[in-house]
């Protein structure tokens, strides 16, 4: 605002002097004398009225709009503009000049400039709408054409950004505005990935958590933002991996990822998990389903001595189920057993915690949390029924599947099994009832026993 006092005073001190002079001064000589002192106020007027108007537009009408400071540039354009305006109206109006010749004159030298300027025209204009919708600021990351930096400047003509090895590159705005940019504001989170593998033999739960913890000890990674890991693909010889992780400087994120993998390297190294390069096995043998690459730690004997349905096996029978049988692995939320569904087989919990919920009217409910030693699906086995339940692991389980097969081995050998094992998941049934609330007498147990004993001899076969 103060711009436009020292005009505006200047324009009524003009003004007043060119009223008195015009008072004073009389015909043909007031009218000549004094038209230069006319075109000279209707400058000062000019100049006031243009600064009043860049006022109101830019620093008033913009800010309130836009809520930042109009560029320099604009405000540079709508001066230049209003000046020339200007500039032709006095000469027309006040000095009385012929000025359409000046007008085409001015025309086709502003054609031939024009040609000429094409570039760096296209440059000004470019760089003009870059500065009034500033899709990047001072300080932003931006990656253009494959080449990424932090924007040092931007000029009417140019854009300038410093590379990570602080090589400065400079690109024509015209260019600019013609292909995608990618914006990456300095103050906000960047999300990089990084894609390893890892192999088979390795489950992803372990992988996945190696490499969060990988990720979150890396000093540029934000802890706010949980990393991922999820499972990208199956290769030939590895599982494909992809770690995402949040940094807070877009020009880091090579130098994270560089260092994600070397930490992945160490971490692997230290537990022993190749980095899954190809190798190729040639498996001569025709390979069972019970050679799977997993070994288990678990001591299953243990268990399946620990649970009340085997107490009525031998020795070389409770062995036999370990043979027969084969261990599975599953990850997180996975369901074990789904209700409903036809099953005919039992699993023993070697490793993890399992939920078992009931759905009533669409709403579920945990009736149960199993954890290592814990046994699930033994209703199904032994009666045929559909299950009962939904079983899920709530975090990576290892499991012993016991299938019919082998239980209707040891009822074929052992005649007598089939009563113990009625007798014992129908005592098992009463307890978890009597858990819920419900309390059965002797002989309605004794009755149940009976009917399971049959539902087990029908589905096994043994008639
Ligand atoms: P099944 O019906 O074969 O499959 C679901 C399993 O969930 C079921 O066998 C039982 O082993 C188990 N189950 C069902 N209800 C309960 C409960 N209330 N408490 C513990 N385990 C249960």
């Amino acid at each position: 605002m103060k711009k436009t006092i020292w005009p505006a005073a200047t324009t009524l001190v003009s003004f007043s002097a060119y009223f008195a002079l015009r008072a004073w001064a009389a015909g043909p000589i007031r009218e000549e004398g004094l038209r230069d002192l006319l075109a000279f106020c209707y400058a000062l007027l000019g100049v006031t009225v243009v600064r009043c108007c860049s006022y109101l537009f830019f620093d008033l009408l913009y800010l309130k709009r836009t809520g930042r400071k109009a560029p320099g540039l604009l405000k540079i354009m709508f001066s230049l503009v209003c000046y020339s305006t200007l500039f032709m109206l006095i000469l027309g109006l006040v000095l009385k000049y012929d000025v359409t010749g000046l007008v085409a004159t001015s025309a086709a030298v502003s054609v031939v400039v024009g040609l000429a300027l094409q570039d760096t025209l296209g440059n000004f204009f470019a760089g003009a709408s870059l500065h009034i919708e500033q899709p990047f600021k001072i300080k932003d990351r931006i990656r253009f054409r494959d080449r990424a930096g932090e924007v040092e400047s931007v000029s009417w003509r140019s854009t300038t950004i410093r590379t990570s090895g602080n090589s400065l590159l400079t690109f024509p705005n015209g260019l600019l505005a013609r292909d995608p940019i990618e914006v990456f504001p300095y103050d906000s989170p960047y999300q990089n990935s990084v894609d390893f593998s890892a192999p088979y033999s390795v489950s992803p739960e372990t992988v996945m958590s190696i490499a969060k913890k990988a990720a979150l000890d890396l000093p540029d990674v934000s802890y706010e933002i949980e990393p991922t890991v999820r499972i990208t693909g199956f290769g030939e010889s590895s599982v494909a991996y992809e770690a995402l992780y949040w940094i807070m400087d877009y020009m880091k994120a090579d130098d994270t990822g560089a260092r994600l993998r070397q930490r992945l390297w160490y971490a692997f190294y230290r537990d022993n998990i190749s980095m899954g390069l190809p190798i190729r096995h040639v498996l001569l043998d025709k390979m069972k389903s019970e050679d799977r690459q997993f070994k288990t730690e678990v001591d299953y004997r243990c268990a399946i001595d620990g649970i009340d349905i085997f107490q009525p096996l031998t020795p070389v029978e409770k062995e036999a189920l370990l043979t027969l049988n084969c261990v599975r692995v599953f990850g997180p939320g996975e369901y074990m057993v789904r209700s409903g569904e036809a099953g005919d087989s039992m699993f023993i919990i070697g490793r993890g915690k399992a939920e078992v919920r009931v759905s009533s009217d669409g709403v579920h409910s945990t009736v149960a949390v199993l954890k290592t030693g814990g046994f699930f699906g033994e209703m199904s086995l032994f009666s045929g029924e559909p299950r009962s339940a939904d079983v899920i692991a709530v975090e990576e389980s290892e499991v012993l599947e016991i299938r019919k097969t082998s239980i209707q081995k040891l009822l074929a050998e052992n005649a007598r099994l089939a009563e113990a094992f009625s007798k014992t998941v129908t005592e098992r049934l009463a307890g978890l009832e009597e858990h819920a609330g419900l309390v059965r007498r002797r002989e309605e147990i004794k009755v149940e026993q009976g009917r399971f004993l049959e539902r087990i001899i029908r589905f096994f076969n043994l008639g």
